[in-house]
């Protein structure tokens, strides 16, 4: 499974995806989660320390065989890589992110390609990826988002995140992704999930509460299945991840 969290400032994508991403520990894939944000925030609710630091520059080196930019150095391969630079949560996720940016026009070329070349080099069986994409529109649909076979709009039942949504939502179907489909976030009410349906045309496939407990995990610092791992967020959660394994599976 290889899904990308994108959605408005905000909606929720790096608080969802974090849980979501231990959760799916517990199917016994490997998982990479991956904070191609940088503006981080996926460290937090995957419980684990926030470093600025991205993958090493000479993770790739020039490919001159093949006339393409960048391959992985020295032969290694995006397993390897994986299990060298990530940092693990309790469960055992392995964590990638893109390094502290260093000014507007940073440039991070080599660790663009790093991950790209990871992420083509990791076998579809037996590792799952987690990505949690900048709000926006740019890099989450050109190159960022293009290892993933679904797309999860994150959509709050507000005016705003719902024409985003709509917006997202064509986006992510002109990127070609195979799976286009919403996940309602901060619901609080039975006709949230329908009108955010009707209004972004996408399926939602799961419903994630308003839970004060998120707020008061956020607050102080700690990821909420460390805060509360009984938490209504982390049950829709889990459920959402049942949903899209099984769906897999069948
Ligand atoms: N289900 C929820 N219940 C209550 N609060 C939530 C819920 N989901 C997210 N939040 C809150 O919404 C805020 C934004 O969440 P988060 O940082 O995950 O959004 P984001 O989409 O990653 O934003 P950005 O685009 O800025 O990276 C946080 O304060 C978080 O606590
Ligand atoms: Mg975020």
């Amino acid at each position: 499974m290889r899904v990308a969290f994108v959605g408005k400032g905000g909606a929720g994508k790096s608080s969802l995806a974090g849980t979501f991403a231990r959760l799916l520990t517990e199917t016994g894939d490997r998982v990479l989660a991956l904070d191609s944000d940088p503006m981080p925030g996926l460290a937090f609710s995957l419980g684990v320390p926030h470093v600025d630091t991205g993958l090493p520059d000479d993770v790739v080196e020039d490919d001159a065989v093949d006339g393409r930019r960048f391959r992985l150095a020295d032969g290694r391969s995006g397993t390897e890589v994986v299990e060298q630079h990530a940092t693990r949560t309790t469960e055992g996720v392995y964590f990638l992110q893109l390094g502290k940016a260093r000014g507007p026009r940073w440039e991070n070329t080599r660790q663009h390609f790093g991950f790209q070349r990871v992420l083509d080099d990791l076998p579809g069986a037996g590792w799952s990826i987690v990505g949690d994409l900048p709000g926006g529109t740019r890099q989450p649909f050109m190159t960022w988002g293009r290892w993933a076979d679904t797309y999860l709009v994150v959509v709050e039942p507000t005016p705003a995140s719902l024409l985003s949504g709509r917006r997202l939502a064509r986006l992510a179907e002109m990127a070609g992704a195979p799976q286009v489909v919403a996940l309602a976030n901060k619901v609080r009410a039975s006709g949230d999930a329908e009108r955010i349906h009707e209004r972004t045309g996408l399926e939602v496939v799961g419903e994630v509460p308003l839970d004060p407990a998120q707020a008061q995990a956020d607050r102080q610092g700690v990821a909420l299945l460390d805060h509360d791992p009984d938490a209504p967020a982390v049950a829709a959660l889990r459920c959402l991840v049942d949903a899209l394994h099984s769906e897999r599976n069948s």
